[in-house]
This record gives C-alpha cells, structure tokens and sequence, in this order.
C-alpha cells in the first residue's frame, strides 16, 4: 500500500545530510521521510513511495562498516536519485567503478553539462557552480548509465540512467552553494518522479485535522501548554480538529518571564477559545525550590514537580483517552547512519501515576520546527508565539545562579523585560538567535548619587546562531548595550552593575545555570 501521502524517501547515510536534503524536499512542496540505510527492498515495495534520495555521508564506499543498502531496491522501478556518497554507492552496486584517488575536491566548482537533454538539468545553464565536498568519485560509470556532467577534477559528476530511473550527482544540490540545486531537486521530484508540489501548508493542515479526527473519534484529550512554540501549535491545531474535546493545562510554575503567564492565557482562552486550566503553582515551586543552589536539582524538581501537577488536573477531568505532545521530527529520529527513524519512545518517559495511562497523540512528529511555525501562523497564533526565542522548560530558574527567591525573579523578569524590549526593537529582522539577562549570585560595590552600593550585577546574553548547537556572542551597538545598561541601573532596584557575556559556545553554553 502506498504511503497515504505521496512521500519521497531520503534514505540516511549521514544524517545532517539527510536531514538538510529531507527539508529541501519538503521546501518543494512535496513531502519526505528519512528512513534507515538498513531498510530492505520488500519495505520499500510495501511502503511505495514515489521516489528516493540517497544521502551523502562520511564515509568511504569501500571503508569497513561503510554503510550499503539493499541493491534490490534499484530493481523497484522507483526513481532514485543518489547524492555523493549516495552516488558512489550506486555506482559501485551496480557495476561501475569507484577508484581511489589523491584528489579530493571540497568547495565549489564548475560544473559542465555534457548531457543537456538529462531531466536534471533540462533548461538550466550548461555551466554552472556547485557544491563539492569529496574525496572519492565515480571513475565509470555503471553500464547503461551516461554521463551527464562533469568538472575539472571529476569527469563523472553526473550520471543517469533514465530507462531505470536512476540519477545520481557527485555535487549536493540541497546545499544553499549549489544556486542550481532546487531547480534540479524540483526537475527530478517534478519531472522525473512525476510528482506535484501539493504538501502545502493548507493541505498539511487539513490532513493532520483528519488524522487527529480519526485517532481520537469522542474521547478527550489533554496536553500541557507551556507557551513555548512546539506546545502552542499543538494545542491551536487539536482545537482545529477535536475542538472543545481539547482541554489544555497550564501550569505556571512562577518561572515565566514578565507578562508571560498571563499573555498565555489571553491567546488560548480569550482568543482561541481553547478550554484552559491555568494552574497556579508559583507558591508550590517557590517551597520547593527554597535553598536550593545546585542547578541539576533544580532541574528535576521543576520536572518532576510539573506532571505532579499536571496529573492532578488531567485526572479530574472525565473521559480523557489521550495526552498531546509536541513532539517534533528531529526528535522522533535518531541521529547517525543506519539509526535514522528509529522511534524513540516518549512513552517511556512520561510518569503515569500508578492506574493512569493516556495514549499519546504527537501531531507534529514529522514536521521540523520552521515548518511547525507556518502551521502555527497558519492557524492564526500571534507572531510573538510563532517566533517566540527558545526558552528551558525550567524558565527563569536556570538564569538565576544560586538559589531562587521571589524577590529575585522579580528582579530578574524586570531587567530581562527591558534587554528583551530593547534588543527586540534594535532587531527588526530577528538576526539575533537569542537574548536575555541572567541573574548572577553575587555582590560587588558601587557608587550611585552620594551612597556606596552592594548589589547585583545582571549578565546580558545575545548570541548570533544557526540552531543552539554552536553560538557566537552577538556584536550588539554600543549605543545599544549602554542604552540597556542605564536602563537597568535606573528601573531595576538592586543592580548596580551591568555586563555584556563575550563568550561563544562553545567554549560557554548559551545558557548560565
Ligand atoms: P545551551 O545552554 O546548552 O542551550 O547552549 C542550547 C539551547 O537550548 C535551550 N535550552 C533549553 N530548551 N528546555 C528547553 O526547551 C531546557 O531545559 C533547555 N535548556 C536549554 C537554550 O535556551 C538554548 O537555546
């Protein structure tokens, strides 16, 4: 049975490799799958999608424990387009040569189509520049195949073989240095594998109403809004589908930044209409918390303490069948080759109290996040939600050191507000990846009017980033940093001191706990 929406396997053989080429499809309007490289030709006969994309990766075809694939899966008949090492792997399965050579080629080069008439590369220039990242190439290409391209140091940069729908390209052409690359991603999902670009917003929208339809049917279901992107458009899309059969449960932790808690409340109960319960537990967490320095413990308390809470509201309510989560793409597969799609179970994870057992529904889990903000805007959450900065689950008590009072997350929330007003209105195009103030535990003197001052400083944080996993420290103004500086001197009670972090990640993390 085919996939029930026309799907386009990438096939992992790296995953940050899969993963780029998996959004570059879907950036098509057609919709993709990252599956393992382990997965046979009777799975993929039984899966039917409509095409495959073999990934690049790190390996070297002929390196122990390279990864291989099921050379069945040639003989299917459905179009397979192999990506750098994709594209060696292909060759060397299908009888072609892969030679060692000394010549790498890394960066970009210039690609000569000798083969015009091939649908990659149909009405697009002869000459183009490409995106090599190499060492091993295709000598000869298997027999039936023609070269359809090449560069100065690899003659067979290209190859197809269009009686058996197979196309291959030494280059990437999911990489933004490949200007081409779209167009011949389109030309081979479009052209080739005779695809329509239909995953649309709207169409992505209207098929997961009516899988959360199916799925549920009467019971209700439940889910934890936390204010946070993934959970918000969790919640705004079960209320498209189930509507009032979707109760939320908020639970305000006290940790929230300025005017969060109740902006929460004003978009999905005023707004939305979503039945919401707003748990109060600001007190609850601030007992627990009391003397509490080490920032692990903190960590687990305000986990553990959160589905406490959450339990004793999702149990009051009658006929719940399912909890939501939002979980999303990257977190369902396992990163690595050969591990891709691997379910992680959340299941696991999720402390039922003893008797108590929810299904999970995860509607996001094969969207990657850019693609859950359209949703969300989509919906009509408001811009500040979809765009909202990552933020921890344990909110403000990982950004204060030490242990957590009222009073200084009060202290906290009011200079952060101001670094959040002031960055936000000097980074119109939302450049900066993140911002915020961190409230360190410690004391230091100043002068202010005609007294000495013992108070504290606030730590200013900005980074420029691509995705949290390295950050550079933000090259803000300094008329900027000395607006924000005065600002918190003057408004917030306590500080006498203001410093800008110029640390990167690594060797800092983004946050300080
Ligand atoms: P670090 O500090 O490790 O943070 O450089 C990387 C990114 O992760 C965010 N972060 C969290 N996000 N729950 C979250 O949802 C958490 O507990 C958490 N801790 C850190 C952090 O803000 C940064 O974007």
């Amino acid at each position: 049975m085919a996939e029930a929406v026309p799907t386009v396997f990438v096939v992992d053989f790296g995953a940050q490799y899969a993963q780029l080429i998996a959004r570059r499809v879907r950036e098509c309007h057609v919709f993709s799958e990252i599956v393992p490289s382990d997965i046979t030709a009777s799975e993929v006969a039984r899966r039917a999608p409509s095409a495959l994309i073999l990934s690049g990766g790190p390996a070297s075809v002929y390196a122990e424990g390279a990864p291989k694939m099921d050379s069945g899966i040639y003989a299917l008949g459905i179009p397979v387009l192999g990506l750098c090492y994709g594209m060696q792997l292909m060759a060397v399965d299908l009888g072609g040569a892969v030679p060692k050579t000394d010549v790498g080629e890394y960066g970009f080069a210039q690609l000569s189509v000798t083969d015009p008439s091939c649908e990659l590369f149909e009405g697009l220039s002869t000459e183009q520049h490409v995106w090599m990242s190499h060492r091993d190439s295709v000598g000869t290409a298997p027999a039936g195949f023609r070269v359809t391209a090449s560069t100065p140091t690899t003659p067979v940069a290209a190859m197809a073989d269009r009686e058996r729908r197979l196309y291959a390209t030494q280059f990437h052409p999911e990489v933004a240095h490949t200007p081409a690359g779209l167009d011949i991603l389109k030309r081979f999902l479009y052209d080739v594998a005779g695809l329509s670009p239909t995953w649309t917003m709207v169409n992505i929208i209207d098929e997961a109403v009516g899988r959360i339809r199916a799925q549920v049917g009467d019971a209700k279901v439940i889910c934890g809004l936390s204010g946070g992107v993934d959970s918000s458009v969790t919640a705004a899309l079960l209320h498209r589908a189930i509507g009032a059969q979707l109760t939320c449960v908020f639970v305000d932790h006290g940790m929230l930044r300025l005017d969060e808690a109740a902006d929460v409340v004003h978009v999905f109960r005023d707004q939305f209409r979503v039945p919401l319960v707003h748990v109060q537990a600001q007190k609850r967490y601030l007992d627990l918390l009391a003397g509490v320095s080490d920032p692990e413990r903190k960590r687990h308390i305000i986990g553990e303490e959160f589905w406490k809470v959450f339990f004793e509201e999702a149990t009051r309510l009658e006929g719940v069948g399912f909890l939501a989560q939002g979980t999303l793409y990257p977190d369902v597969i396992e990163s690595g080759p050969g591990k891709a799609a691997k379910i992680k179970s959340h299941h696991n994870l999720i402390p039922f109290p003893p008797g108590v057992h929810f299904d999970l529904i995860e509607p996001l889990r094969t969207l990657f996040k850019d693609e859950v903000r359209e949703v969300g805007a989509e919906l009509g959450l408001p811009d500040h939600i979809v765009h909202r900065q990552p933020f921890p689950g344990p909110g403000l008590a990982v950004r204060i050191i030490g242990d957590i009072t009222e009073e200084k997350l009060d202290t906290l929330r009011r200079a952060d507000a101001i670094v959040r007003q002031e960055i936000g209105e000097w980074d119109t195009d939302r450049e900066v990846w993140q911002y915020f103030a961190v409230l360190p535990d410690i004391r230091s003197v100043g002068v202010m009017g005609d007294e000495r001052t013992y108070g504290r400083p606030i730590i200013i944080r900005a980074v420029a980033s691509a995705d949290a996993m390295t950050a550079d420290w933000a090259r803000l103004p300094h008329d900027l940093l000395a607006k924000m500086s005065n600002r918190i001197i003057n408004e917030v009670e306590g500080i006498n001191r203001v410093a800008y972090d110029i640390t990167s990640k690594p060797p800092g993390t983004i946050e300080w706990e």
